[in-house]
């Protein structure tokens, strides 16, 4: 009889033990926290969606509940030749994001860089007709979007077609197509996709030209009946630049549109910016200089508190936005995935994200998950 009730107590205790284990750090993150604000995305890169990097993933599986990929859906890297589409990081990508139930953005169906390289010119090497081209985007969008019809959810259908003043950047797409092919491009993923989301994106967003640009754009869209939802703003931001104030005023003019917002590319470089006046001649400006690569060895402490501050001050400003952003990805998962580290200036070492080069959040993250609350 007496075992009877050991075996219940041993029962009882076990039971104990498994639900009594101290939360796991990750028990309150960044994505539970924000879960009835907004998703909280990063950037996969190739490494990372092929296995090169198995605790990134373990970071994003725990933090993150959106994904978007770094490169593997840009056309350069898809479609190696006309006729021709690489599937297999973006099946990587996809089936990742599925398998952990996260939102999936596709990036990006159109955009001036990163093109496929043969997509405006013909067999001599001259360019393609408008008509040609117009049928070459048709079939990137439609093949693309409909093999990935209902499992990504949005789409940055273009990507940086304005430039700062508010004009159209004067790609290849706008030398031979004109600036239809911005609403061609909407048009045709939406014929792929009835119900995928479909996103404009760009940076710099907080400029006051841009602003007037992509505000013109989306009314012509909304004009024409072409489904747009939302606004990308990268947010690829310095400890001093842009202003806040000005950032603050963007987001509002596209929420004001009925824009969903979403900051879609977020990192802030810790790093001297070459375009402040250094006073050197512009292409030393550019080569690497142990002058402006200052962290090398880890961040002081005075540089880690402006990096702390600057990303609380933002996530503020979202907070204060939650009900027109519906997404803020950090552009890349630890310190050493970021294109910061190499762009403007190679070889640098920039601490930009919210996760350290040891796959440790970094310490003002639990402020970010407190403000959330
Ligand atoms: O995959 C090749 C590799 O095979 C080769 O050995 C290596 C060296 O040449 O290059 C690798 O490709 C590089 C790719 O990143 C993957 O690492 C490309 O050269 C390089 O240009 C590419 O840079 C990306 C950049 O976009 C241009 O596509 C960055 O990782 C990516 O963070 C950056 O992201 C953009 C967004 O898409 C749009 N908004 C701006 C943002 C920053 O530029």
């Amino acid at each position: 009889m007496k075992y009877k009730y050991i075996t219940i107590l041993m029962v009882a205790v076990s039971l104990w033990m498994s639900c009594s284990t101290s939360p796991s750090p990750e028990a309150t993150t960044l994505k539970d926290a924000y879960k009835d604000k907004f998703y909280i995305g990063t950037a996969l890169n190739v490494n990372q969606l092929m296995g090169g990097d198995a605790k990134a993933m373990d970071v994003v599986k725990n933090n993150f509940n959106a994904i978007v990929a770094e490169n593997c859906m840009k056309g350069e890297e898809m479609r190696p030749a006309d006729g021709v589409f690489f599937w297999d990081e973006a099946d990587k990508f996809v089936e990742f994001g599925e398998a952990n139930n996260m939102f999936i953005t596709g990036h990006t169906l159109i955009w001036h860089s990163q093109a496929p390289k043969w997509f405006f010119t013909d067999a001599e090497g001259n360019d393609v007709s408008r008509e040609v081209l117009i049928e070459r985007m048709r079939t990137h969008i439609h093949t693309v979007v409909t093999r990935y019809k209902g499992r990504v959810k949005g789409w940055d259908v273009v990507n940086e077609a304005i430039e700062d003043d508010g004009s159209f950047r004067k790609s290849k797409y706008y030398q031979i197509v004109g600036e239809d092919f911005i609403k061609l491009a909407f048009q045709f993923a939406h014929e792929a996709d009835p119900d995928a989301e479909l996103y404009y994106n760009d940076y710099s967003m907080d400029k006051e030209g841009k602003r007037s640009g992509v505000v013109r754009l989306v009314k012509s869209l909304q004009a024409d009946g072409i489904r747009i939802d939302g606004v990308g703003m990268q947010g690829h931001l310095g400890l001093n630049h842009p202003d806040i104030n000005a950032f603050e005023k963007s987001l509002q003019a596209y929420a004001a549109l009925g824009m969903k917002v979403m900051i879609t590319e977020l990192d802030i470089s810790v790093l001297p910016s070459p375009w402040e006046n250094t006073g050197a001649e512009i292409s030393k400006r550019f080569e690497y200089r142990e002058a402006v690569d200052p962290y090398k060895n880890g961040m002081t402490a005075e540089v880690e508190k402006k990096l702390a501050d600057r990303y609380i001050q933002f996530f503020k400003l979202f907070n204060k936005y939650s009900d027109n952003i519906t997404r803020v990805t950090l552009w890349g998962v630890t310190d050493g995935d970021s294109w910061r580290n190499g762009w403007p200036i190679p070889g640098r070492t920039d601490y930009a994200l919210l996760f350290g080069r040891d796959y440790q959040a970094k310490p003002f993250v639990k402020d970010l998950i407190e403000m959330a609350k």
